[in-house]
């Protein structure tokens, strides 16, 4: 901020934040909670906590390319995707306490009516270009081809699968034509070009503006990764973007001859957030102006580094045209999560999915937010292991705060039956802990004020840790025998640790924040608020009646991290395999060719490791013709007395061969599956793909 970062969070300021519309295309993960929402979740709970006037406003963005494509694919319609993603987001946000004020979405009639009125307004004002310009088209589909419809290689960076919009790989902003060897994502076919008819945004002319409000006016305040972008975008030089495309899916450019023509997702979804704040204002019988037309107002958006240029070059200029709106004080992007060193990906399954980790951890929203903020992505990108998630849970967590925690409330109702006691003298340790205690909310608040979550994790922790580490020298469960006076008191600040920890830890830990009031029983109407622990007398009066403890963290064991692990190999089993290319087709054979090999069912009646042979076993299978020895090469995937009985395919007529000095009179017939381990013949058996080779 270039202003005083403490005019910022005045008490009775007004807030309106935004966390990027994720695509109702498929289920959130990890990398959704690290990089945008529990972010945007911390800042909005610290804000409320010191009074602030809040707006957290999401929802989700239901015009994306990838929905109908996806509706497609299944056969199903882009209505019921949309429901579908929706409503699992929804509920995700929902089990992990990210409290948005409003989660709506872009199929939403105020929604459609907002977007369209933007529109109109801004073609009203002559601010766009309009203008018939020759477009990708894929004469296969009948179709243009603009966004994730076209791939092709990046004319910036060489990658061959950069798409009509963006390249992911350099992350810069294209438009479908810029790319080199297009290819329809549709059809796979080489798109011609075809005039049509669109409305351009002339980013060109607000290229002094954005110099101005950004390059200068926010060269200290916004985070490098997210100046550096917007510093090479500009300095490139902007040019005039689409703003509409010729689909049938999203809102229809609402001006005479756009038939067939619906608004670029880009420009309506960010629209999203006024028509999000426009339909919680309403519900909640308030005046949704103020929140983005009043200059008082600071908006920020959350969001993902590939969402960059669009919430801080296209959407800005798209309000600075408008003329009515605010610009974003800050957008503190993140960069990526990795997940145990590879790359989180949708299509390859490479994710940890939330709704999944809420059935396997059900109590541990907490464990996860800390864990991600704790290693947030917010300078580089960074890794998720579910080593460090386990680490973090038993080593801080458990050990620091939970311990402290439930020392304390265990031992108030052992010693007084839960009534918190009247404290004699303080000594000069107790006011000191005290007086550092007191310091606690400036610091995690500045942390969090900076958008720095990882250092307002570990500040918070180590306000747990001054609570563990002056019981563990107090020692009360070994003073009560000498002196139960001093015990009083030790307890007494001990409380007053806990109780400020109650609100302290709220913003990044809701649900232990919330349990831990409930033990204090101060979830009532003597609540605290983050500036009641800077200069605080007291927080929990002698005499009060808490109650009893229940823990707040768990150990995890090694066991559940294995399991995670194995899920996570077995993934990397299955992508290997559905990559691996089948073996070319052999040389024609004849039907007389196929006829001179005699096929039978047979059944294996023994089977015996071959001395001094790794992968051979002795068999004796039973061919309906006769019981005859077969030597065969599945050792490694198979024990002996697991496959008596076993039914197979037997080639009966082979020419006999010896091997390690034993005759074998005929084959079984064996594929691999997923893993590489030999199977016997089954195509039903899991993980047997297309092409797999029967040999
Ligand atoms: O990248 C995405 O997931 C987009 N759906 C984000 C949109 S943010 C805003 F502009 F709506
Ligand atoms: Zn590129």
């Amino acid at each position: 901020m270039s202003k005083n970062q403490s005019e910022t969070t005045q008490k009775g300021k007004r807030y309106t934040i935004t966390a990027a519309l994720p695509y109702t295309n498929g289920p959130i993960h990890i990398g959704h909670l690290a990089g945008v929402y529990v972010p945007a979740d911390i800042y909005s709970r610290y804000l409320r906590l010191k009074g602030n006037d809040v707006a957290f406003i999401c929802g989700s963005d239901e015009h994306g390319v990838a929905i109908p494509m996806k509706a497609k694919k299944e056969g199903v319609s882009p209505q019921q995707i949309i429901d579908k993603y929706h409503n699992l987001i929804k509920d995700s946000f929902e089990a992990f306490g990210i409290a948005f004020d409003n989660y709506s979405r872009t199929s939403s009639e105020i929604h459609h009516q907002t977007a369209s009125d933007f529109f109109r307004k801004l073609y009203e004002q002559g601010e766009f270009i309009e203008e018939v310009t020759e477009q990708l088209y894929d004469q296969e589909a009948g179709q243009f081809l603009a966004d994730r419809f076209v791939t092709g290689t990046c004319p910036r960076c060489n990658h061959e699968e950069a798409y009509g919009d963006q390249c992911e790989q350099c992350g810069s902003s294209l438009n479908a034509t810029d790319l080199i060897n297009p290819k329809s994502t549709i059809t796979g076919s080489k798109p011609v070009l075809k005039e049509t008819r669109h409305w351009f945004l002339p980013l060109d002319r607000y290229e002094s503006f954005l110099r101005e409000w950004i390059l200068e006016g926010h060269k200290n305040d916004w985070k490098p990764n997210v100046y550096g972008q917007v510093k090479s975008w500009v300095d490139e030089g902007l040019k005039p973007r689409a703003v509409t495309r010729d689909l049938d899916w999203g809102i229809p450019v609402p001006v005479e001859g756009a038939d067939g023509k619906v608004l670029y997702v880009w420009f309506d979804a960010p629209i999203g957030y006024i028509s999000a704040t426009k339909e919680w204002a309403e519900r909640e019988g308030k005046s949704w102006e103020p929140y983005w037309k009043d200059q008082d107002t600071k908006l920020v958006h959350f969001i993902g580094k590939d969402n960059i240029v669009f919430h801080c070059i296209i959407f800005p200029t798209m309000l600075k045209a408008h003329g009515d709106f605010i610009l974003p004080e800050n957008v503190p992007a993140n960069e990526f999560l990795n997940l145990e060193g590879n790359k989180l990906s949708t299509s390859k399954n490479w994710a940890v999915w939330l709704h999944e980790y809420l059935e396997e951890f059900p109590d541990k929203q907490d464990v996860l937010r800390y864990t991600l903020t704790a290693n947030a992505p917010e300078t580089k990108d960074n890794d998720f292991t579910w080593k460090d998630f386990q680490a973090r849970n038993n080593n801080e967590l458990v050990a620091i705060f939970g311990n402290f925690i439930n020392r304390v409330v265990v031992l108030t109702n052992k010693y007084y039956d839960g009534v918190i006691p009247q404290p004699g003298t303080l000594t000069q340790v107790d006011m000191e802990v005290l007086e550092e205690l007191r310091t606690y909310p400036e610091k995690i608040g500045q942390s969090i004020e900076r958008y720095r979550f990882r250092e307002a994790s570990q500040v918070l922790m180590n306000a747990a840790r001054l609570g563990n580490k002056y019981l563990a020298d107090e020692e009360p469960w070994k003073v009560v025998k000498t002196d139960p006076e001093r015990v009083q008191t030790i307890m007494y600040v001990a409380l007053q640790i806990a109780s400020a920890l109650a609100v302290l830890s709220e913003p990044l830990l809701p649900f232990t924040s919330e349990k831990l009031r409930d033990m204090l029983a101060q979830n009532g109407n003597d609540r605290l608020f983050w500036d009641d622990i800077a200069g605080f007398e007291t927080l929990l009066p002698a005499g009060k009646q808490i109650n009893k403890a229940s823990l707040l963290f768990t150990k995890i064991e090694d066991i559940e991290i294995e399991k995670q692990l194995e899920k996570l190999e077995n993934t990397k089993k299955m992508n290997e395999a559905a990559n691996k290319t089948a073996e070319p087709q052999k040389e024609t054979a004849t039907f007389e060719d196929f006829t001179k090999m005699d096929l039978r069912v047979g059944t294996i009646i023994e089977a015996e490791k071959m001395p001094k042979a790794n992968k051979l076993l002795v068999l004796k299978v039973d061919t309906g013709i006769d019981t005859r020895t077969i030597v065969s090469g599945i050792a490694q995937s198979f024990k002996p007395e697991d496959i008596i009985g076993k039914k197979v395919t037997v080639l009966v007529n082979l020419a006999p061969r010896k091997l390690r000095g034993v005759m074998s009179e005929g084959m079984i017939l064996m594929t691999e599956n997923a893993e590489g381990k030999l199977v016997f013949v089954n195509p039903d058996e899991d993980g047997v793909t297309n092409g797999t080779t029967i040999n």
